[in-house]
């Protein structure tokens, strides 16, 4: 994947006056965007390169890797305007182009799709292509920062789609740049976290004892969806508590969906559903299939800043909770918890999730939790226990009045 510096003006609607390009290294691009008062909107840094696969006139394969991106030019690279994000335009070698743009949520940025497009006509890096014109391979990626953050990624990301395989590294990229100012802070790829490992919990003086939300209010409801090429890949329906323990002191926060931004990615056998917000670095639910007929939720990695700035961070990929058949969701009305760690619990209300198969934007039928059987087997239970006894007072009844009645008779 690429590395990039995106950053756009306060009033996104600013026309692109400057562009200043510059290579750095031989191969390392960079672009710094400008809008109409020379204030920086975007700024990218990164280094590429493309295999690409192609079939030849004698039915074989070759494959060509471009990554003299030397000559690159940027034209059409913009800060965007009401309509249209931001988006960085490079064209390079003989006839190759690359493109990524960027959406804007409420707190957060996206990297919204990559394409690449290549020219087969070019017989010094195509000989003997069998089928010769313009190709673009088109990624859907989403991808949230949160706004005000450089996105960084040292790490090698690959994208593979047809016969493309995309890499990129040293990637720095802030879209929507605030006040023309390059951030410092920085959002880095999880390929580059886990080479710096899980932030420990620090201890720290979070809200004193009395301030600790005992019986916290129930959160509101949010629903969250992921769409891939296909539509509707993920969805998700659902009250979140989070409740963190720290230095004994235990705090809780409810999740507010209308503030909550969220993205993610479908796989055939992962799922994820990411959400963030301007406390929340990011929640992270990954699901995953496990004898190719069940999902469950596997994974679950949050990053939240704390009041006193300091990151609380947790992950655990070794979780199995929501399970339930391929092909259906799981649903639990009532509150359940998941169990991240010792210092990091999740409470969820009336939820419903369904991380594969979606069909039409719909949940399939649910599977619904043992804790949802048992309100419903309570009544019936009680109910078969009071219908029982009302057959026993019937009968003693009835049998009480032939008694009665016969005895009349008798008379
Ligand atoms: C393309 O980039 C990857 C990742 O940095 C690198 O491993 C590979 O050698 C590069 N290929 C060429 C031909 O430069
Ligand atoms: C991003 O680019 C793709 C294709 O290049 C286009 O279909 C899509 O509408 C663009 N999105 C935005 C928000 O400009
Ligand atoms: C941008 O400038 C405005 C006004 O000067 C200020 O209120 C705001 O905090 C600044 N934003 C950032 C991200 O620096
Ligand atoms: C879209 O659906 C088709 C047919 O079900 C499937 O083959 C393809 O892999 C799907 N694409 C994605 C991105 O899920
Ligand atoms: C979220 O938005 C809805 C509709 O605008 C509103 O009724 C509700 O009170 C909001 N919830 C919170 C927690 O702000």
């Amino acid at each position: 994947m690429v590395c990039f510096r995106l950053s756009l003006g306060p009033g996104s609607g600013l026309l692109l006056l400057g562009l200043v390009l510059g290579a750095v290294s031989s191969y390392a691009l960079e672009l710094n965007l400008t809008d109409s008062k020379k204030a920086t909107c975007l700024y990218a840094k990164w280094q590429m390169n493309f295999t690409i696969r192609y079939e030849t006139t004698s039915k074989n394969y070759k494959t060509v890797t471009i990554s003299d991106l030397g000559n690159a030019t940027y034209s059409g690279s913009t800060c965007g305007d009401d309509k249209n994000g931001p988006k960085i335009e490079v064209q390079f070698g003989s006839g190759f182009s690359w493109t990524v743009n960027f959406t804007k949520e409420v707190s957060t940025y996206s990297i919204e799709s990559i394409s690449f497009s290549y020219d087969t006509n070019d017989n010094t890096t195509f000989p003997d292509a069998k089928e010769k014109g313009n190709f673009t391979v088109y990624e859907h990626v989403i991808f949230s920062i949160p706004l005000d953050d450089i996105f960084r990624c040292n790490s090698i990301l690959t994208l593979e789609k047809s016969n493309v395989a995309q890499n990129y590294w040293d990637v720095h990229v802030q879209a929507f740049v605030q006040n023309g100012t390059v951030s410092t802070k920085e959002f880095l790829c999880d390929k580059d976290k886990t080479s710096t490992t899980v932030v420990p919990i620090t201890p720290t003086t979070l809200p004193s004892p009395t301030t600790t939300p005992t019986q916290k209010e129930k959160p509101e409801i949010g629903t969250y969806s992921v769409n891939n090429s296909n539509g509707t890949c993920l969805l998700a329906t659902m009250g979140l508590q989070l409740s963190m323990t720290q230095d004994k002191v235990v705090s809780v926060i409810n999740i507010n969906p209308n503030t909550t931004d969220f993205a993610g990615s479908c796989h055939s056998q992962t799922a994820l559903l990411r959400l963030n917000s301007s406390n929340i670095k990011y929640l992270d639910f990954v699901f995953a299939v496990k004898n190719e007929n069940r999902f469950y939720l596997k994974e679950v990695n949050v990053s939240m800043y704390l009041v006193n700035g300091s990151v609380f961070s947790i992950a655990n990929n070794n979780l199995s909770y929501w399970d339930a058949p391929l092909g259906s969701s799981y649903m639990c009305n009532k509150e359940q918890t998941v169990s991240v760690s010792g210092a990091f619990q999740i409470n969820t209300f009336d939820l419903r999730v369904q991380p594969f198969n979606v069909i039409e934007g719909k949940y399939s039928t649910a599977q619904e939790c043992s804790l949802d059987d048992d309100t419903i087997l309570i009544p019936i239970i009680v109910g078969a226990g009071l219908s029982g006894l009302i057959v026993v007072i019937v009968i003693a009844y009835l049998i009480g009045r032939r008694k009665s009645y016969a005895g009349y008779q008798t008379l």
